[in-house]
């Protein structure tokens, strides 16, 4: 099959105006695709879209080479009535009837993403993250668009990510599926539960079975589903920060309000894990990182190299940091005390969760180059360009 190259290739991004979507559009723009990004501003400001296009050009004019086309289509992506009139406009002519487009793929990052408020709201969450997936996928099926990158999380390994068990994707799989155990012995995965600890987790799960599905029952699919560690930092132009509109319960964004004195303390969620320090591990990943596995994933699918046509992928850096390891770090970048109390442990939490990256980076060819002092040090950047805070010292 005849791929064409990157720069006319139109790539389909739902909630690409968000924190990660908001750096992967940027990437795939830096790496020559067209881009139509697809968000209702829910949870983004309109001005990451000017940001993203800015940051864009400037690269192409300094690299002397062309910038691919960049849309904002301003809809929820569950409205149907506006998105097939979208997707018309990209359509190819067909023989025999099969629809073609020129959109070669779909990343779709829209979804609500609270742990906390998904334990709250729990039909909220399965309408938009699960009953929106299944009339998205129907309709980019009718139109023939069938490569899919889904935006997962390892959420989904649950209470398996304090098993003390390596945490690769053979132990979270939705069809039996054979593996090598690290004694060489080849073992058959089974589907099962993975104590899943909060219905924000679930629906990834589910989305995930939909899709590994669909992708069984028709070969014409090319779907991979990236199940995301802990995404941190911002792009290094200090443009495109972590900006979301309703007010975060990651540990990053909170720190970076404490910084700015928008919130007075951290609260360190249980200091009783059985932790290096007693506060929660967690793998973070810079968000550029992260991006730039999306790039892989849609490369390895477009260029045929999936081993199947539904698979999973850790993309995390497969190193652990505790909660007080990145408030140090912070502390040491910024040269600013972060003022912190202990609190008890939050519901749905675990105490470790850390990939085992070895798939990605021998399927993806891809892995991390950025540690968790390079996210704070470009978090500190981005306060400074935003006039928040004072630059840094060096
Ligand atoms: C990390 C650690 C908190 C805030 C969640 C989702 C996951 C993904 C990333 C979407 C935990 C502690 C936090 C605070 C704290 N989301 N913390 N004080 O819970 O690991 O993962 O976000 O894909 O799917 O589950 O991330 O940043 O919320 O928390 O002590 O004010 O920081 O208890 O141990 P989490 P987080």
């Amino acid at each position: 099959l005849q791929r064409l190259p990157s720069e006319n290739q139109h790539i389909l991004v739902t909630g690409g105006l968000g924190f990660i979507g908001s750096h992967t559009t940027l990437e795939l723009l830096k790496a020559n695709y067209n881009v139509i990004v697809i968000d209702n501003l829910s949870n983004a400001f309109k001005v990451v879209f000017d940001r993203i296009s800015e940051l864009a050009q400037k690269f192409h004019s300094e690299n002397g080479t062309k910038m691919p086309s960049l849309r904002l289509h301003q809809h929820d992506y569950r409205d149907t009535a506006s998105l097939r009139p979208l997707l018309e406009e990209y359509q190819l002519p067909s023989r025999w009837g099969t629809p073609k487009s020129k959109i070669a793929g779909v990343i779709h990052f829209a979804a609500y993403k609270a742990v906390e408020e998904s334990i709250r709201h729990p039909l909220k969450y399965y309408a938009n993250n699960v009953g929106g997936l299944i009339d998205f996928a129907t309709t980019l099926g009718d139109f023939g668009i069938k490569t899919f990158i889904f935006s997962s999380s390892a959420t989904v390994y649950g209470t398996l990510a304090t098993s003390g068990l390596p945490l690769k994707e053979e132990l979270c799989v939705h069809k039996p599926e054979e593996y090598t155990d690290d004694a060489g012995v080849v073992q058959t995965a089974q589907p099962g539960s993975t104590g899943i600890t909060n219905p924000y987790g679930r629906t990834k799960w589910i989305c995930e079975s939909i899709l590994a599905d669909l992708a069984e029952s028709d070969p014409e699919w090319t779907i991979v589903a990236l199940r995301y560690f802990n995404p941190v930092g911002c792009d290094s132009s200090g443009v495109l920060g972590e900006d979301p509109r309703q007010a975060p319960t990651n540990l990053l964004p909170v720190v970076t309000k404490v910084m700015t004195g928008e919130y007075t303390q951290l609260q360190m969620f249980g200091s009783d894990w059985d932790t290096v320090d007693g506060t929660a591990v967690r793998d973070f990943i810079h968000v550029t990182d992260l991006a730039r596995g999306h790039i892989a994933a849609l490369s390895t699918a477009n260029e045929g190299r999936l081993i199947e046509n539904f698979r999973t992928f850790n993309l995390g850096t497969g190193c652990g940091n505790s909660v007080l390891d990145v408030v140090t770090t912070m502390e040491a970048v910024s040269s600013k005390p972060i003022a912190r109390k202990e609190a008890d442990r939050r519901p749905g939490d675990v105490g470790y969760c850390v990939a085992v990256a070895d798939r990605s980076r021998e399927e993806l060819k891809w892995k991390t180059e950025k540690s968790l002092k390079n996210a704070c040090e470009d978090i500190c950047n981005f306060l400074h360009v935003s006039g928040l805070t004072p630059q840094q010292s060096s």
